[in-house]
């Protein structure tokens, strides 16, 4: 008999039927209840054997973490705890775990612990959970581009130019590391590599994405994206996922427009379609929160703070406003910030994000204008001289979650800032030309996937909101 996914088991309820279902073993309790979970829903199916019927060696495989076919009849649960059970006619075994070596025990495991296990630890409820509202928000965000008529591009991953211009890049080579070619002056010879030149991986596929909007209209990315910056932190992977939407003919009201408008949208559809998981991240939550001391607890419950982002606006605020905030702020005037706020022009770190999001606006916030010299080459120049058309949306909990612009369309002003940044502009010559041909005001943005999942599911580290996390001296799996 073709087996049932048990959400669908679940949804449908007692039928008096016969019915199979396939799955793991996660408990099996007084040699009789097993629960039985798929993967499909977070919630196990109990199924009731009549262990006297079972030959002794089939009753010792069924182990936590064993893998079975079940075939029976789903009747009303006798028990509590559930409406419907399966009520067991045949079992068969489809792949043993050995109970002494199978490390997901059905108790509480750290979630250290659990990192490096990383290729079992989907078979936890917590895991589980944070996959399906991670699928669920991928396809959100593709529906959400979509209804809005982008177009879904797909921009290369190994590439010559460092969009960025932070140098924080992988290098993709085919050249021989312990005899490398070497040119006359001593350095790699790029020349007899497989392109030919010097590549990496990329940052972000902004800067061909423009290319795209300047065609298509509104296009949108999604994909991987590497970054090799030393950062032990809980937001930074070396290889993450990123959407990044592009739009010709928007200025970065527009862009702000879109931005917040996107999370919203992405957010309310979660809430609907992933209520189970996410009430069940919301009570593990809550119980991380009550460990934590007073001071430290964040204030709402997750479905709380997922639903006051849906429902509030985001504040905008420029620079130099969050900026005159942080100078005259207690933290700042105590001298309790690691990086004191003392000249404008600093760049913001992490301390001052949280400062204005979590105590003194207590919402999100888009901070945009920021000065030119902490930013990108590629951001449009404001008339001022000193601040760049940027926006930064900051999340509580998270910090940044977006960073975007609108792009500098004016061909002598960005390779008078190309040459001022000592970027190579022989690399830029195709960005360059579309600031020749039908340049366009534009405008996008990139919005860090594993950070939004983050958010959504109330994980605090990032290295749990993503399968087989890549972060430095970690590559296992
Ligand atoms: O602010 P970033 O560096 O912006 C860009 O790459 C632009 N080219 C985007 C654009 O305008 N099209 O990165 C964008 C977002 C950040 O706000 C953050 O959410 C995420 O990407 N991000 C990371 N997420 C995880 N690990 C890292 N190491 C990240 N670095 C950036
Ligand atoms: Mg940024």
């Amino acid at each position: 008999m073709k087996a049932v996914k048990i959400k669908k088991v679940l949804q449908t309820g007692a039928t008096n039927t016969s019915c199979s279902v396939q799955g793991w073993v996660r408990t099996f309790r007084a040699n009789r209840f097993v629960a039985l979970n798929d993967g499909s829903t977070l919630d196990n199916l109990q199924c009731v054997v009549d262990f006297e019927a079972l030959d002794e060696s089939l009753l010792k495989q069924i182990t936590t973490g064993a893998a079975l076919h079940l075939e029976g009849n789903l009747v009303e649960s006798q028990g509590s705890g559930q409406n419907v059970e399966l009520q067991v006619e045949k079992i068969t075994l489809l792949g043993a775990s050995d109970p002494e070596k199978y490390p997901i025990q059905p108790k509480k495991h750290s979630l250290e612990f659990l990192r490096e296990k990383a290729h079992l630890r989907v078979r936890t409820a917590t895991f589980s959970s944070v996959m399906r509202v991670r699928s669920a928000l991928a396809f959100a965000v593709h529906e959400f581009f979509q209804e809005e008529g982008f177009f879904y591009v797909n921009t290369p991953i190994i590439t010559g130019s460092d969009a960025e211009g932070a140098g924080e890049m992988f290098h993709v080579s085919t050249l021989d590391p312990k005899n490398p070619p070497l040119t006359e002056t001593g350095d790699l010879d790029y020349k007899s590599d497989f392109f030919g030149k010097e590549t990496n991986l990329t940052v972000s596929g902004q800067l061909e994405a423009e290319a795209y909007a300047l065609g298509l209209g509104d296009v949108y990315t999604f994909g991987p994206t590497f970054r090799a910056e030393n950062s032990n932190t809980t937001r930074h992977l070396a290889e993450f996922w990123m959407i990044e939407p592009e739009m010709a003919f928007y200025d970065l009201n527009d862009n702000m427009n879109l931005a917040e408008k996107f999370i919203t949208s992405v957010l309310k559809k979660v809430l609907t379609r992933c209520e189970k998981d996410l009430q069940f991240l919301d009570d593990r939550f809550n119980q991380e929160e009550k460990s934590k001391p007073q001071l430290q607890r964040s204030p709402m419950g997750l479905l709380e703070k997922i639903k006051f982002v849906v429902d509030n606006d985001f504040k905008r605020v420029s620079y130099t406003e969050a900026y005159e905030i942080l100078r005259n702020s207690k933290p700042n005037k105590k001298k309790k910030f690691q990086f004191p706020i003392t000249e404008w022009g600093v760049d913001l770190q992490s301390e001052h994000e949280r400062f204005l999001v979590e105590k003194h606006f207590n919402c999100p916030v888009i901070l945009f204008d920021y000065p030119a010299n902490i930013k990108a080459f590629y951001m449009r120049r404001n008339d001022d001289e000193k601040t760049v058309r940027a926006m930064d949306i900051l999340f509580p909990g998270i910090g940044e979650i977006v960073g975007g612009s609108q792009r500098e369309e004016r061909l002598e002003v960005l390779e008078k800032r190309i040459e001022e940044m000592k970027i190579d502009k022989e690399e830029l010559w195709w960005y360059l030309d579309l600031r020749r041909f039908g340049s366009v005001p534009h405008s996008g943005f990139g919005l860090g996937f594993e950070r939004l999942v983050q958010f959504t599911t109330g994980m605090n580290n990032i290295r749990d909101v993503i399968p087989f996390p890549r972060t430095p001296q970690n590559a296992s799996f």
